[in-house]
């Protein structure tokens, strides 16, 4: 599968987003097991993951950490070129609504926590999941710095930021911060200007929900016309056509499409290698 870069490590173009086989409606671990196994299987070697993708707070927390963790150890081949990225600062509390954690002191501890779950002496890649209001967004970057310093944690990425997050979050990491995890689909394409920023600064712009989200992922060649034609003409799925298209707007780009079945990432996997013309790109971009 065609490569791409995050930091210093080179990482298959289309990773896997693991939170669908940890929320609700997940499968059980063996399909989850297996669809994590696929993902391997075609080459993937980035995984997305955070702390908050469990169902239960009271005892779940890292569910998604510890089954991507089971799943490597399982695997018969090699998984030592794997980025695990996880993320910290976003918790659920309980089931549905969302909450945030930006204090420097949680997020170091939290990180410390998805190491233990990982199995690993330093995370890969770790994302300050969503600006907490209450904090200001330097002391969250701080622990971030403070993180990368001890070593606990390899790199430093950032998550539903802004550009003005970005540049400041670049400058506390003294230009260490290697990504910026946005939502960015055919649905929802107000992160443009995140992705163009990356770009510019050459760090890696993972789209979140590239295929729209769990429950849209599925109609999207009926939803989005041009996804939809290009892909009949080409006999591919839409969701290969909506990978392609972001892949192609920009080298930077790295979509982590979300499943909970082996075939869903088995097909996805197939856009790192599907070129679309520039007028197919046009169309798609329009
Ligand atoms: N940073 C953040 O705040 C944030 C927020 C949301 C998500 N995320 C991350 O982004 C990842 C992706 O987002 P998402 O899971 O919400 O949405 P998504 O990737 O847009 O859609 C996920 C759904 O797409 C389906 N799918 C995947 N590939 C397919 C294919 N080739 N053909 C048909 N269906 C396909 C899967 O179905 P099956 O389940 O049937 O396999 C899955 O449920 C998450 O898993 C998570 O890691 C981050």
């Amino acid at each position: 599968m065609k490569q791409r870069t995050i930091g210093d490590i080179s990482v298959s173009a289309i990773g896997l987003g693991g939170m669908p086989m940890s929320i609700e409606g997940r499968p059980d671990e063996e399909r989850s097991i297996s669809t994590i196994h696929a993902a391997l299987d075609a080459g993937v070697t980035f995984i997305d993951t955070a702390d908050a993708y469990h169902l239960a707070a009271e005892d779940e927390v890292g569910h998604n950490e510890l089954l991507i963790a089971r799943a490597l150890k399982s695997y018969g081949g090699d998984t030592s070129g794997v980025l695990v990225a996880t993320k910290g600062g976003h918790l659920r509390p309980e089931s549905g609504p969302w909450a945030q954690n930006g204090h420097p002191d949680y997020l170091k501890q939290a990180a410390e926590a998805s190491a233990t779950r990982l199995g690993v002496d330093a995370i890969g890649l770790y994302q300050y999941h969503r600006p907490d209001p209450s904090v200001p967004y330097a002391d969250s970057i701080g622990a971030l710095r403070e993180l990368l310093d001890a070593g606990t944690i390899r790199m430093a990425g950032i998550s539903n930021a802004d550009p003005d997050q970005i540049r400041q979050a670049n400058e506390i990491l003294d230009g260490r911060l290697v990504s910026v995890q946005n939502q960015f689909s055919p649905k929802f394409r107000s992160s443009e200007k995140e992705l163009v920023l990356a770009d510019e600064l050459g760090i890696a712009f993972l789209p979140w929900s590239p295929l729209g989200g769990i429950t849209n992922a599925a109609s999207l060649g009926e939803s989005y016309e041009a996804f939809g034609r290009i892909a009949r003409d080409r006999g591919v799925t839409p969701q290969i056509v909506c990978l392609a298209w972001e892949l192609a707007k920009s080298p930077q780009v790295i979509p982590i499409p979300g499943a909970s079945r082996p075939e869903s990432i088995t097909n996805s996997a197939l856009a790192a290698d599907f070129e679309l013309t520039a007028e197919e790109f046009a169309a798609l971009d329009a």
